[in-house]
Protein backbone atom coordinates (compact mmCIF):
# COMPACT_ATOMS: atom_id res chain seq x y z
CA UNK A 1 0.00 0.00 0.00
CA UNK A 2 0.97 3.44 -0.41
CA UNK A 3 0.76 6.90 0.13
CA UNK A 4 -1.48 7.53 -2.75
CA UNK A 5 -4.13 4.43 -1.52
CA UNK A 6 -7.27 4.79 0.83
CA UNK A 7 -6.99 2.62 3.87
CA UNK A 8 -10.27 2.04 5.47
CA UNK A 9 -12.09 4.34 7.30
CA UNK A 10 -14.69 1.92 9.26
CA UNK A 11 -14.65 2.93 12.76
CA UNK A 12 -13.61 0.07 14.94
CA UNK A 13 -15.11 -0.56 18.03
CA UNK A 14 -12.98 -0.70 21.79
CA UNK A 15 -11.41 -4.46 22.15
CA UNK A 16 -13.21 -5.79 25.10
CA UNK A 17 -10.08 -6.37 27.15
CA UNK A 18 -10.05 -2.60 27.40
CA UNK A 19 -11.31 0.05 29.98
CA UNK A 20 -12.69 3.17 27.83
CA UNK A 21 -12.50 4.91 31.16
CA UNK A 22 -8.31 4.11 31.18
CA UNK A 23 -7.71 4.90 27.67
CA UNK A 24 -4.87 7.35 27.43
CA UNK A 25 -5.95 11.33 26.65
CA UNK A 26 -2.71 11.59 24.65
CA UNK A 27 -0.39 9.33 22.99
CA UNK A 28 2.67 10.21 21.19
CA UNK A 29 4.51 7.99 18.96
CA UNK A 30 8.36 7.84 17.47
CA UNK A 31 7.70 6.48 14.59
CA UNK A 32 10.97 4.35 13.95
CA UNK A 33 12.20 1.87 11.11
CA UNK A 34 10.89 3.15 7.89
CA UNK A 35 14.61 2.72 6.52
CA UNK A 36 14.93 -0.72 8.04
CA UNK A 37 11.68 -2.23 6.82
CA UNK A 38 12.61 -0.51 3.33
CA UNK A 39 16.06 -2.25 3.35
CA UNK A 40 14.77 -5.43 4.61
CA UNK A 41 12.65 -5.81 1.40
CA UNK A 42 15.37 -4.52 -0.96
CA UNK A 43 13.54 -1.40 -1.20
CA UNK A 44 14.72 2.41 -1.51
CA UNK A 45 14.61 4.03 1.90
CA UNK A 46 11.72 6.25 0.85
CA UNK A 47 9.06 3.37 0.53
CA UNK A 48 9.27 2.66 4.35
CA UNK A 49 8.18 6.01 4.94
CA UNK A 50 5.67 5.90 2.01
CA UNK A 51 4.32 3.19 3.85
CA UNK A 52 4.31 4.61 7.03
CA UNK A 53 2.05 7.24 6.13
CA UNK A 54 -0.68 4.41 6.02
CA UNK A 55 0.40 3.57 9.35
CA UNK A 56 -0.18 6.78 10.89
CA UNK A 57 -3.22 7.29 9.47
CA UNK A 58 -4.44 3.86 10.68
CA UNK A 59 -3.58 4.49 14.08
CA UNK A 60 -5.07 8.09 13.98
CA UNK A 61 -8.09 6.32 13.27
CA UNK A 62 -7.57 3.55 15.43
CA UNK A 63 -7.17 6.74 18.03
CA UNK A 64 -10.10 8.39 17.29
CA UNK A 65 -12.02 5.39 17.50
CA UNK A 66 -10.98 3.79 20.65
CA UNK A 67 -11.80 7.52 22.65
CA UNK A 68 -7.89 8.73 22.25
CA UNK A 69 -8.40 12.55 22.97
CA UNK A 70 -4.58 13.62 21.12
CA UNK A 71 -1.88 11.66 18.79
CA UNK A 72 1.22 13.34 18.16
CA UNK A 73 4.27 11.92 15.84
CA UNK A 74 7.42 12.60 15.13
CA UNK A 75 7.52 12.88 11.65
CA UNK A 76 11.21 15.41 11.67
CA UNK A 77 13.52 16.12 13.74
CA UNK A 78 15.59 19.15 13.99
CA UNK A 79 18.54 16.00 13.42
CA UNK A 80 16.47 14.72 10.20
CA UNK A 81 18.45 17.59 8.82
CA UNK A 82 21.62 15.78 8.20
CA UNK A 83 20.23 12.69 6.30
CA UNK A 84 20.97 12.45 2.16
CA UNK A 85 19.02 15.58 0.45
CA UNK A 86 17.31 13.42 -1.91
CA UNK A 87 15.80 11.71 1.14
CA UNK A 88 15.01 14.92 3.05
CA UNK A 89 13.71 16.43 -0.07
CA UNK A 90 11.57 13.04 -0.31
CA UNK A 91 10.24 13.59 3.02
CA UNK A 92 9.29 17.44 2.53
CA UNK A 93 7.27 16.67 -0.81
CA UNK A 94 5.74 13.57 0.99
CA UNK A 95 4.31 15.50 4.05
CA UNK A 96 2.55 18.04 1.44
CA UNK A 97 1.28 15.82 -0.67
CA UNK A 98 -0.18 13.76 2.22
CA UNK A 99 -1.84 17.39 3.53
CA UNK A 100 -3.21 17.99 0.28
CA UNK A 101 -4.77 14.66 -0.01
CA UNK A 102 -5.85 13.80 3.36
CA UNK A 103 -7.79 17.40 4.27
CA UNK A 104 -10.65 16.02 2.67
CA UNK A 105 -10.80 12.68 5.25
CA UNK A 106 -9.51 15.25 7.73
CA UNK A 107 -12.55 17.08 7.84
CA UNK A 108 -14.96 14.77 7.43
CA UNK A 109 -13.53 12.49 10.68
CA UNK A 110 -13.25 15.91 12.75
CA UNK A 111 -9.72 15.67 12.71
CA UNK A 112 -7.66 18.73 14.16
CA UNK A 113 -4.47 18.83 13.00
CA UNK A 114 -1.59 21.53 14.38
CA UNK A 115 2.17 21.32 13.72
CA UNK A 116 4.68 21.81 16.75
CA UNK A 117 8.51 22.55 15.81
CA UNK A 118 10.60 24.90 13.73
CA UNK A 119 8.06 25.70 11.04
CA UNK A 120 9.82 28.52 9.42
CA UNK A 121 12.76 26.80 8.51
CA UNK A 122 10.36 24.39 6.14
CA UNK A 123 9.88 24.80 2.29
CA UNK A 124 7.75 28.07 1.62
CA UNK A 125 5.11 25.19 -0.59
CA UNK A 126 4.79 22.95 2.79
CA UNK A 127 4.33 25.81 5.40
CA UNK A 128 1.48 26.45 3.08
CA UNK A 129 -0.10 23.52 2.73
CA UNK A 130 0.48 23.62 6.84
CA UNK A 131 -1.32 26.66 7.11
CA UNK A 132 -4.33 25.67 5.41
CA UNK A 133 -4.46 22.61 6.99
CA UNK A 134 -4.45 23.85 9.96
CA UNK A 135 -6.81 26.66 9.25
CA UNK A 136 -9.54 24.51 7.39
CA UNK A 137 -9.14 22.03 10.85
CA UNK A 138 -9.08 24.57 13.75
CA UNK A 139 -12.71 24.43 14.50
CA UNK A 140 -12.80 20.41 14.23
CA UNK A 141 -14.01 19.24 17.63
CA UNK A 142 -12.31 15.35 17.43
CA UNK A 143 -9.32 13.94 18.06
CA UNK A 144 -5.99 16.55 17.81
CA UNK A 145 -3.64 15.79 15.50
CA UNK A 146 -0.26 17.01 16.11
CA UNK A 147 2.81 16.61 13.96
CA UNK A 148 6.27 17.52 15.00
CA UNK A 149 8.32 18.51 11.99
CA UNK A 150 11.33 20.44 12.37
CA UNK A 151 10.84 19.89 15.84
CA UNK A 152 13.51 19.25 18.65
CA UNK A 153 12.86 18.90 22.20
CA UNK A 154 15.86 20.83 23.41
CA UNK A 155 15.33 23.65 20.57
CA UNK A 156 12.05 24.13 21.91
CA UNK A 157 12.92 24.66 25.79
CA UNK A 158 15.28 27.20 24.31
CA UNK A 159 13.01 29.21 22.61
CA UNK A 160 10.68 29.18 25.51
CA UNK A 161 13.75 30.46 27.91
CA UNK A 162 14.23 33.13 25.07
CA UNK A 163 10.57 34.16 24.85
CA UNK A 164 10.67 34.32 28.74
CA UNK A 165 13.83 36.06 29.69
CA UNK A 166 12.58 39.01 26.84
CA UNK A 167 9.34 39.43 29.17
CA UNK A 168 11.44 39.55 32.38
CA UNK A 169 13.80 42.09 30.55
CA UNK A 170 10.61 44.45 29.48
CA UNK A 171 9.72 44.17 32.77
CA UNK A 172 6.61 42.28 32.05
CA UNK A 173 7.49 38.98 34.57
CA UNK A 174 9.31 38.89 37.52
CA UNK A 175 11.78 35.78 37.63
CA UNK A 176 9.74 34.49 40.76
CA UNK A 177 6.45 34.37 38.32
CA UNK A 178 8.22 31.84 35.86
CA UNK A 179 6.44 28.04 37.46
CA UNK A 180 5.82 25.03 35.17
CA UNK A 181 2.34 26.58 34.20
CA UNK A 182 4.35 29.50 32.75
CA UNK A 183 6.58 27.71 31.24
CA UNK A 184 4.56 25.13 29.16
CA UNK A 185 2.64 28.02 27.85
CA UNK A 186 5.60 28.91 26.10
CA UNK A 187 6.20 25.48 24.16
CA UNK A 188 4.61 24.46 21.16
CA UNK A 189 2.47 21.85 22.84
CA UNK A 190 0.75 24.80 25.04
CA UNK A 191 -2.45 23.72 24.08
CA UNK A 192 -2.47 19.78 24.89
CA UNK A 193 -1.81 18.26 27.81
CA UNK A 194 1.35 16.17 28.51
CA UNK A 195 1.54 12.28 26.79
CA UNK A 196 0.41 9.62 29.26
CA UNK A 197 1.90 7.21 26.72
CA UNK A 198 4.94 7.81 24.38
CA UNK A 199 5.21 4.56 21.70
CA UNK A 200 8.51 3.91 20.03
CA UNK A 201 9.19 1.09 17.48
CA UNK A 202 12.09 -0.19 16.36
CA UNK A 203 13.05 -1.58 19.53
CA UNK A 204 15.54 1.82 19.84
CA UNK A 205 15.57 2.62 23.64
CA UNK A 206 16.15 6.19 23.35
CA UNK A 207 13.98 9.70 23.50
CA UNK A 208 15.85 11.50 20.91
CA UNK A 209 14.80 14.97 21.43
CA UNK A 210 11.07 14.82 21.99
CA UNK A 211 9.52 16.19 24.02
CA UNK A 212 11.85 16.67 26.73
CA UNK A 213 10.04 18.14 28.85
CA UNK A 214 6.33 16.92 28.36
CA UNK A 215 7.34 13.11 28.33
CA UNK A 216 8.05 13.89 32.11
CA UNK A 217 5.62 11.40 33.59
CA UNK A 218 4.74 9.55 30.74
CA UNK A 219 4.36 5.60 30.51
CA UNK A 220 6.95 4.07 27.62
CA UNK A 221 6.11 1.17 25.84
CA UNK A 222 8.72 0.00 23.01
CA UNK A 223 8.30 -2.54 20.49
CA UNK A 224 10.77 -4.24 18.00
CA UNK A 225 8.26 -3.99 15.32
CA UNK A 226 9.24 -1.52 12.80
CA UNK A 227 6.79 1.37 12.29
CA UNK A 228 5.29 0.06 8.90
CA UNK A 229 4.14 -2.86 10.41
CA UNK A 230 2.95 -1.51 13.68
CA UNK A 231 -0.87 -2.19 13.30
CA UNK A 232 -4.17 -2.05 15.04
CA UNK A 233 -2.99 -5.31 17.27
CA UNK A 234 0.28 -4.19 18.15
CA UNK A 235 -1.50 -0.77 19.03
CA UNK A 236 -3.94 -3.04 21.12
CA UNK A 237 -1.06 -4.59 22.90
CA UNK A 238 0.65 -1.08 23.74
CA UNK A 239 -2.84 0.04 25.11
CA UNK A 240 -3.17 -3.47 27.26
CA UNK A 241 0.34 -2.59 29.33
CA UNK A 242 -0.82 1.11 29.55
CA UNK A 243 -3.66 -0.39 31.56
CA UNK A 244 -1.98 -2.57 33.43
CA UNK A 245 0.99 0.43 34.35
CA UNK A 246 0.48 1.87 38.17
CA UNK A 247 1.38 5.12 37.40
CA UNK A 248 2.36 7.20 40.70
CA UNK A 249 3.71 10.46 39.59
CA UNK A 250 6.64 9.94 41.84
CA UNK A 251 4.00 9.37 45.17
CA UNK A 252 3.47 6.01 47.04
CA UNK A 253 -0.20 4.60 46.11
CA UNK A 254 -2.56 4.78 49.38
CA UNK A 255 -2.22 1.00 49.72
CA UNK A 256 1.58 1.40 50.28
CA UNK A 257 1.20 3.84 52.94
CA UNK A 258 2.16 2.58 56.47
C1 LIG B 1 12.02 7.25 11.03
O1 LIG B 1 12.42 6.05 10.40
C2 LIG B 1 10.97 7.94 10.24
C3 LIG B 1 11.04 9.23 9.79
C4 LIG B 1 12.18 10.11 10.04
C5 LIG B 1 9.96 9.82 8.97
C6 LIG B 1 8.57 9.52 9.46
C7 LIG B 1 7.58 10.19 8.60
C8 LIG B 1 6.43 9.62 8.16
C9 LIG B 1 6.01 8.25 8.50
C10 LIG B 1 5.52 10.44 7.31
C11 LIG B 1 4.50 11.16 8.14
C12 LIG B 1 3.69 12.07 7.29
C13 LIG B 1 2.88 13.08 7.76
C14 LIG B 1 2.26 14.04 6.85
C15 LIG B 1 2.63 13.28 9.17
P1 LIG B 1 13.94 5.92 9.92
O2 LIG B 1 14.05 6.49 8.55
O3 LIG B 1 14.83 6.55 10.94
O4 LIG B 1 14.13 4.37 9.90
P2 LIG B 1 15.50 3.59 10.21
O5 LIG B 1 15.82 3.85 11.66
O6 LIG B 1 15.14 2.17 9.94
O7 LIG B 1 16.53 4.12 9.27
Amino acid sequence: MTANSSVSTASTALPQDLEQGRMPAHVAVIMDGNGRWAKRRGLPRIMGHRKGVDTLKKLLRCCRDWGVGALTAYAFSTENWGRPTHEVDFLMTLFERVLRQEIKEMMAEDVRIQFVGNLAALPDTLQREIDRAVTMTQANQGIRFSVATNYGGRQEILQACRAIATQVQQGHLQPEDIDESLFSRHLYTANISDPDLLIRTSGEMRISNFLLWQLAYSEFYITDTLWPDFDTDEFHQAMKAFQKRDRRFGKVNDSEET
